[in-house]
């Protein structure tokens, strides 16, 4: 038991949104504000995650290239994320990949603090960004709702002290704690192999501290920290809970989204590595047997007492789309509540299917089919989906699922 010697930490903001809608942008203008970075003479990225001070307050921001790498993580049941920030242009105004990156801040239970971006633009229109997210339930504080928003400017710099504050204020009211008294644990953020130095992974420190010589176990990867260095390239000795650091010394590249955590030796380690691989294996040959994530799955965990079925719908035009809403909505939900987690129109796509291995969800196609790589990323996470051409024959299925019913 910990609850002694938990101590505040800092917090893991994500920015997701629309491409192009300034997120690196944002987050290089945010980096230049941190006095620390500007005094150690350069700003180079020496990896995708990093940390600013904001009146004392660390920040620890995670630079993924977008919410597929969000959802990957998530995918594989690692939640590191604590705020989310979705960037909107302003001149552009909400995109499809704004309201995607909404949806998995959400299916995670993320809060989410939306930056109206390229407001030093001539044709920029931030209100309307608000009354397009305000439509999406996202209603901004000054207009009654809960969300934050915070007109920005990653060219000019404006509002990014407001909008660090926003995050600061957000971070605290969550009250977000850890042990830094405990052996290390926490999640592979990133990773790859360097030519000249071998395996590299990023690290987020969840718990505890990480120190310089410290037997490591990352996935089916063991090793021994050799090497720490901080997101400017600056040599680390130890690191502590919400800390993003650069690890050399795996035996082999661990995969972004494994838990990593300290143990008492490196031959410990060892084994645990091929624990888990020898695990990885069978449950690779299981999955083939049995889809992970269907209506027979759903009914099985209600027996359990998780009574939750998320939906993913997707349909060929709007109104076929807001009929089965609709019919969905009707159903009794004593056994299990439905949830639509998304609602679209057009083909069934790999984000859906990436939503949905995240989140549990079985994706329901009406007049439309997979497209691209979805039916192979559907195989490959073991997600379900099931496809119609007749309305009532998807809430006649569901009700049959949810009756327990279907054969
Ligand atoms: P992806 O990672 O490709 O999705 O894009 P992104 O969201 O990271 O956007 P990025 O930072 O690459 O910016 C896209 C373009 O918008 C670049 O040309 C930036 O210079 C420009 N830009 C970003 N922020 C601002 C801003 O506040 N004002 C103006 N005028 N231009 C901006
Ligand atoms: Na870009
Ligand atoms: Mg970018």
């Amino acid at each position: 038991d910990d609850s002694e010697q938990l101590e505040p930490r800092p917090p893991v903001v994500t920015v997701m949104g629309h491409v192009d809608h300034g997120k690196t942008s944002l987050l290089d203008a945010i980096r230049k504000t941190d006095v620390a970075a500007r005094e150690a003479g350069g700003i180079t990225q020496h990896i995708g995650a990093y940390q600013v001070t904001v009146d004392g307050h660390r920040v620890t921001f995670i630079d993924t290239p977008g919410h597929e790498a969000f959802t990957a993580l998530r995918a594989r049941g690692a939640q590191v994320t604590d705020i989310a920030v979705i960037v909107v242009a302003a001149d552009d105004g909400v995109m499809p990949q704004t309201l995607e990156a909404i949806d998995h801040a959400r299916a995670a239970g993320v809060p989410i603090i939306v930056a109206v971006n390229k407001i030093d633009r001539e044709n920029a229109d931030p209100q309307r960004v608000r009354a397009e997210l305000a439509a999406k339930n996202l209603t901004p504080v000054e207009w009654g709702g809960d969300t934050e928003f915070v007109d920005v400017s990653a060219k000019t710099g404006q509002g990014l002290d407001q909008l660090l504050e926003t995050i600061v204020t957000l971070a605290e009211l969550s009250e977000l704690r850890a042990n830094p008294n405990a052996p290390a644990s926490g999640t592979v953020i990133e990773s790859r192999l360097d030519t000249g130095r071998g395996p590299v992974a990023t690290l987020l420190v969840q718990r505890g501290t990480l120190r310089l010589g410290d037997p490591i176990v990352a996935g089916t990867q063991a090793g021994r920290v050799r090497a720490m260095t901080d997101y400017r390239g600056e040599r680390l000795k130890e690191a502590g809970p919400g800390t993003p650091v650069e690890v050399l010394g795996f035996d082999g590249v661990p995969e972004a989204g494994d838990r990593f955590r300290v143990v008492e030796s490196e031959r410990e380690a060892r084994r645990l590595a091929q624990e888990r691989a020898q695990r990885l294996k069978q449950e690779a040959l299981a999955r083939q047997m049995r889809r992970r994530v269907s209506l027979e799955d759903v009914l099985a965990r209600a027996e359990r007492g998780e009574r939750q079925l998320n939906l993913i719908v997707k349909a060929d035009v709007t109104g076929s789309l807001e009929a089965i809403v609709d019919e969905i909505a009707k159903l009794p939900q004593d056994e299990v509540t439905v949830n639509v987690i998304r609602e679209g129109v057009g083909g069934i796509t790999e984000s859906d299917v990436m939503l949905a291995a995240a989140s549990d969800a079985v994706i329901i196609g009406f007049n439309v089919r997979p497209v691209g790589g979805a039916a192979a990323a559907a195989q490959r996470e073991g997600v379900e989906i099931r496809t119609y051409s007749v309305i009532y024959q998807v809430a006649e299925d569901l009700k049959a699922a949810m009756e327990g019913l279907l054969e």
